[in-house]
């Protein structure tokens, strides 16, 4: 029996499958534990369960004499040094594919939110301001038929654009192995989807340069990372209406303080990273971190090990 700490309750019943194996420390609280409370239980454990708020850096590992498996609980590994844990021999789960159709659902609820300016529509109901139906009131951009321009066709990319499909549109993607160059994809996409992970090629991707290449009547959408966006260069091309708008499930920071100057720029719809989160999906994700701790510690291969 090993000893393993979960930094947040899970949904589902994964943990208690995890708890009929090992002794199991979980994290209670809302609240993330600090760095300083991360590395104080996780330094007992052989098995860390945590999430996509958990810096997983060289200096707490080297404080985890024990750890031998790390289940990050999304797709997404920014979080975790890579490197750092390979160098030690610590196995890094992760989990693709079960959150794919859940994401890619919010990338285009997005989609359809900016274009068809939902939250100012569902606002101006609640305000007393639907006098009567006007030929010239909340005009937006129609989706079907327009151009998306994907920025990382991977599983979540693929996803989107089998959406975008059905909805009549030519979808263009940019990827380093295939696709069109981005600055193509940037002057030809009346909506621009993210989908690359975070790595340091991919950090500020779309700054000022790249969203003044877009159409001023062209919409960011950022379900990926909030970092893969210079954010204060999103923020100057919306008060100055380079672009039509953005729609962001991701920000940097994560939470974004509600004073922070992005709030009130024009045309902006911020959601508080929930691509992946319906029951279904979250029940599966913790499923499969479970899994990815339970073969680690039995010393086989994690049925989803991140790539090397
Ligand atoms: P994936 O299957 O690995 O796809 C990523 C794609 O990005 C790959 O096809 C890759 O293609 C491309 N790519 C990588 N580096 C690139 C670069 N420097 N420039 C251009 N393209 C690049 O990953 P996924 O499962 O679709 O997930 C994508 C990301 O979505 C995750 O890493 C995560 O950060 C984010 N995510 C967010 C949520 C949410 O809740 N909002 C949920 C799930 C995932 P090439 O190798 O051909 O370049
Ligand atoms: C969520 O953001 C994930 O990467 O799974």
């Amino acid at each position: 029996m090993a000893h393993c700490f979960v930094t947040r309750r899970l949904p589902g019943d994964a943990v208690e499958r995890l708890a009929h194996r090992h002794s199991v420390d979980v994290w209670t609280e809302r609240i993330p534990p600090t760095p300083e409370q991360l590395r104080s239980r996780a330094c007992e454990a052989e098995g860390l369960l945590c999430l996509l708020t958990d810096r997983i850096d060289a200096g707490l590992l080297d404080g985890c004499q024990r750890l031998r498996a790390i289940s990050n609980l999304a797709v997404g590994c920014d979080n975790v040094d890579l490197a750092a844990a390979r160098a030690r021999g610590i196995a890094v789960g992760y989990t693709p594919d079960v959150l794919t159709e859940t994401t890619a659902d919010l990338a285009f609820a997005l989609i359809m939110a900016a274009a068809r300016r939902l939250p100012e529509a569902i606002r101006a109901v609640h305000a007393g301001e639907w006098l009567t139906w006007e030929p010239d009131w909340l005009l937006g951009h129609d989706v079907h038929g327009s151009t998306l321009g994907i920025v990382g066709r991977g599983r979540i990319g693929e996803a989107v654009a089998r959406r975008a499909d059905g909805f009549g549109m030519t979808v263009l993607h940019s990827s380093r192995s295939s696709g069109v160059p981005l600055p193509d994809l940037l002057e030809r996409s009346d909506f621009v989807s993210l989908h690359v992970p975070l790595t340091t090629e991919t950090r500020h991707l779309i700054g000022a340069a790249e969203l003044s290449a877009m159409k001023p009547t062209a919409f960011l959408v950022n379900t990926a990372r909030g970092a893969i966006v210079d954010q204060a260069a999103l923020e100057r091309a919306l008060r100055e209406n380079v672009i039509a708008g953005a729609a962001l499930d991701v920000t940097d920071p994560e939470p974004l303080p509600p004073s922070h100057p992005l709030l009130s720029a024009p045309n902006l719809i911020v959601l508080p990273h929930v691509g992946s989160a319906t029951h279904a999906t979250r029940e599966r994700m913790a499923g499969l971190a479970v899994d990815n701790v339970l073969a680690a510690l039995a010393g086989e291969p994690m049925p989803h090990e991140f790539p090397a």
